[in-house]
């Protein structure tokens, strides 16, 4: 469930519509879907138009989903303000999801949470005066393997410290991308120094198909 506030008037740009690229998108997602069924394309839509703005979605874009998908506006502002990855205020350019339920809280979630408020000076829910960086805190990721982890944006970085997240803060600042994916070289999620069992393939199962065997003589098979 999103807890965002939502943005006020003035932040609200009047009106909304899809650029001709995605424009083409939203029809094609909509064709997927049975004639009077197009209101299940609300979520990827409302994707859409939440990237195009900027990633977050003013109600005009709300509204323009809902007039495409011959919705009342009310239905998709449920799901809207359901779903915790639509944005309904302005974020930071880097926008940081930090995830502290209880797997990244063990392995050090608070420490990358200090970590970010001190190098950045804001708190959760708070964006940075230059419009840079926004900090939200978020539940499980589905990444717990290699907690903690941060989504920026699009991306997981994980297996995070204080100084490995205050380095990836520099990093962005600076405007260089780091690499997504383990702060400490973990392959996929494999365990830290890497595999421990299953460390080559097995050998190939070589099998071939013997012919049946012949009936006995004198059967009627
Ligand atoms: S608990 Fe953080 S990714 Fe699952």
């Amino acid at each position: 469930m999103s807890a965002a506030p939502h943005a006020g008037q003035a932040a609200q740009p009047a009106t909304f519509a899809f650029d001709a690229a995605n424009l083409d998108r939203a029809r094609a997602i909509i064709a997927r879907y049975p004639a009077g069924r197009q209101a299940s394309a609300v979520l990827p839509l409302l994707d859409i138009a939440q990237r195009q703005a900027g990633n977050w979605l003013p109600r005009a874009a709300m509204d323009y989903v809902a007039g495409m998908l011959d919705m009342a506006p009310i239905r998709v502002y449920e799901v809207a303000t359901f779903y915790s990855m639509f944005n309904l205020q302005p974020v930071g350019a880097w926008f940081f999801q930090i995830c502290t339920t209880t797997p990244c809280w063990l392995r050090g979630s608070d420490k990358v949470v200090e970590a970010c408020q001190r190098k950045l000076g804001i708190g959760i829910g708070e964006t940075t005066a230059d419009g840079k960086f926004t900090l939200k805190e978020v539940e499980c990721l589905g990444a717990c393997v290699n907690a903690p982890i941060i989504q920026v944006n699009d991306d997981f970085y994980e297996d995070l410290d204080g100084p490995s997240t205050e380095k990836l803060i520099d990093e962005l600042a600076a405007g260089r991308v780091p690499p997504r994916g383990s702060a400490i070289g973990r392959q996929k999620s494999a365990p830290e120094g890497g595999p421990q069992v299953l460390k080559a393939m097995p050998p190939r199962y070589e099998w071939t198909l013997e012919p049946p065997p012949a009936p006995p003589a004198g059967s009627d098979d």
